[in-house]
């Protein structure tokens, strides 16, 4: 995989980070060179998400986020590096080097390109008479026009050869059509359209690839959806649907859903985080995926048997892989989007924060395991409990539960009650100590915004920052006689970013945001971004080169005093003075 800096460098010349930015968020010039926005990564109602078209960095002052252009797309597109990589080379029209070429992708891409004019296409049938079969059922369901060309939802016409004779007189093959699960062979030869007479909603993957279709009958029918085999492109237990919109939801969790209409249904009533596994149980594939782009997933299944067998089998699998699982029941039997249709939206809300403490589920993690017939089964029961209810912010369904846990353990309410009073009393302390250290400490505003790095030591960390700004505004310092090694900063983590510019800096490279984002962590990039945006001084620079060196190597050798004291100890023994 490895790109060469060069190639990365000219990927982020073609792609400069202001344009890309700016077809995600509307930026305004201020006084000074940067661009200011609202940030697309935190909550904000003044814009503290800054653009430097010179640095070609972004930074949020707010949240801390910071990078290149890369760094920006792994964010805002929730892809790997190289996945951005290439995202990128597509916008810009640039070639991936040889080197890292994968054999198989001229097929993919072709595959993939075919998959994107049969979506354009289905589109396209919306507006023909054909398609206002389509449209009137969409109607009936309630999908307003607005959301269907946001999902890109087409109508494959009833006829056998409608796509595939469109896609051949473009070029495609047959074994193209077939290859991408969107013909079939014939018995006598020949193919046929896989979709016909159905309503057609593209799969998306999370790099804007249309990878798959699922089609619905309009109205009733067998099977009622249709979904593309897996294809070269495409494999079922690996992709969601509508992760590509919901992925970029702000609302901090994943509504998990059975049938896409639910999902469109969801989006509409604006619940944009909303996606369904293609007609499988969850995989855990699915469940990485999930992991990439949120902490917390609320499972919203149909509330039938069957559904809650599947929220049953999906619950250990997200668990695994480090995700907050929550399930909200539908109630009266209904799916999200009857429910919806029926009782609006701010009723689904309330389902979804009604669900937000999930009590029951977290009461009946809590007994996991334990023996509540045991005395010290009963004992570490009530803890773990009133560890739970103590969070329940209201004080009614707290008590019910309280009475809940005391008869599961009998034990007198009083007992649970005093236990929450415990673990609640415990905690405030612990907040208010937390509140006092963070806003007491002087160098709480250097330490990094929003990344959980903290520097251990303040006054060395700031020199060590000074001197990563001042080389990158500076690089002919890299040159300078006393510049320390990586290993005498104090932060590992500015210890990295810097020896990762010492690096590029010996092999003739420059030391900016493109060429350092392969080689750190996002959370570097970030830290590295708010050193960067500083402003230097460098009338006196030769002056502060030397301070910052003098403020790391003296901090990297603590043994000063130790060598003093072992002198002392040499001096007691030798000439007898002391004791
Ligand atoms: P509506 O009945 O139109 O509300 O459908 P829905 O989108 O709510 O889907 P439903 O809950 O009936 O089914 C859930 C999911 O299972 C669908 O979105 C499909 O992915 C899948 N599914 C449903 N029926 C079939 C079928 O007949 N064949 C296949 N392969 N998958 C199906
Ligand atoms: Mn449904």
């Amino acid at each position: 995989m490895p790109f060469s800096e060069e190639f990365l460098q000219e990927l982020s010349e073609r792609n400069p980070i202001e344009e890309v930015v700016g077809e995600y968020v509307a930026l305004t010039k201020r006084s000074g060179q940067n661009l200011f926005g609202l940030c697309p990564f935190h909550s904000e109602k003044t814009p503290s998400f800054s653009v430097s078209p010179s640095k070609q960095i972004y930074h949020c002052f707010g949240c801390g986020k910071g990078g290149g252009v890369i760094n920006f797309i792994m964010d805002i597109e929730r892809l790997s590096f190289p996945e951005a990589v290439e995202f990128l080379a597509r916008r810009a029209n640039m070639q991936i080097p040889e080197d890292s070429y994968d054999p198989n992708r001229g097929r993919r891409e072709r595959l993939l390109k075919l998959n994107r004019e049969a979506a354009r296409f289905f589109y396209e049938q919306l507006s023909t008479p054909a398609g206002a079969a389509a449209i009137e059922y969409m109607q009936k369901r309630r999908i307003s026009k607005r959301i269907a060309t946001n999902f890109g939802l087409g109508y494959a016409p009833d006829e056998w050869e409608c796509l595939s004779n469109e896609m051949k007189s473009r070029g495609y093959s047959e074994r193209d059509l077939t290859d991408a699960g969107l013909a079939k062979h014939g018995k006598r030869g020949g193919i046929y359209d896989a979709f016909r007479g159905r309503l057609m909603f593209p799969v998306i993957d999370m790099r804007g690839n249309v990878v798959a279709f699922s089609g619905r009958v309009l109205g009733e029918g067998e099977p009622k959806y249709m979904n593309s085999t897996d294809t070269p492109v495409f494999s079922k237990s690996h992709n969601l649907f509508g992760l590509n919109l919901a992925k970029k939801s702000k609302s901090g969790y994943i509504i998990l859903v059975e049938g896409n209409i639910d999902v469109v249904s969801l989006h509409q009533a604006g619940f944009d985080s909303a996606v369904a596994s293609l007609g499988t149980s969850l995989t855990s594939e699915q469940a990485n995926l999930l992991s990439r782009v949120t902490k917390q997933v609320v499972i919203c299944y149909d509330a039938d048997s069957a559904g809650v067998k599947a929220a049953q089998r999906a619950i250990p699998l997200l668990e695994k892989v480090g995700l907050g699982v929550r399930v909200v029941t539908v109630p009266e039997g209904k799916d999200p989007d009857e429910f919806i249709k029926v009782r609006g939206a701010e009723a689904f809300r309330a389902l979804i924060e009604d669900s937000s403490s999930g009590v029951e589920y977290q009461l009946e993690s809590a007994a996991r395991g334990l023996d509540l017939e045991s005395d010290a089964g009963k004992v570490a029961y009530l803890q773990n409990a009133a560890e739970v209810l103590s969070k329940m912010p209201d004080p009614v369904s707290r008590e019910v539960y309280a009475m809940r846990v005391a008869s599961q353990c009998s034990v007198r309410v009083e007992a649970v009650r005093d236990a929450i009073k415990q673990v609640s009393s415990r905690r405030v302390r612990r907040e208010k100590r937390a509140f006092e250290r963070e806003n007491t400490r002087p160098e709480r505003n250097m330490q990094p915004v929003g990344s959980k790095i903290r520097f251990e030591n303040p006054a060395s960390a700031r020199a060590e920052m000074g001197l990563i700004n001042l080389l990158y505004q500076s690089p002919e310092f890299f040159r300078h006689e006393g510049i320390p090694a990586p290993e005498d900063f104090s932060s590992p983590e500015l210890g990295h970013i810097y020896s990762a510019m010492l690096e590029l800096n010996r092999a003739g490279l420059e030391t900016g945001a493109a060429e350092l984002s392969s080689k750190l962590s996002g959370d570097e990039m970030s830290i590295f971004t708010s050193i960067i945006q500083e402003p230097v001084s460098l009338s006196n620079a030769e002056r502060a080169l030397d301070d910052y060196i003098g403020k790391i190597n003296g901090s990297s050798r603590p043994r000063e005093d130790e060598d003093l004291r072992s002198v002392a100890e040499q001096l007691k023994k030798t000439k007898g003075y002391g004791g």
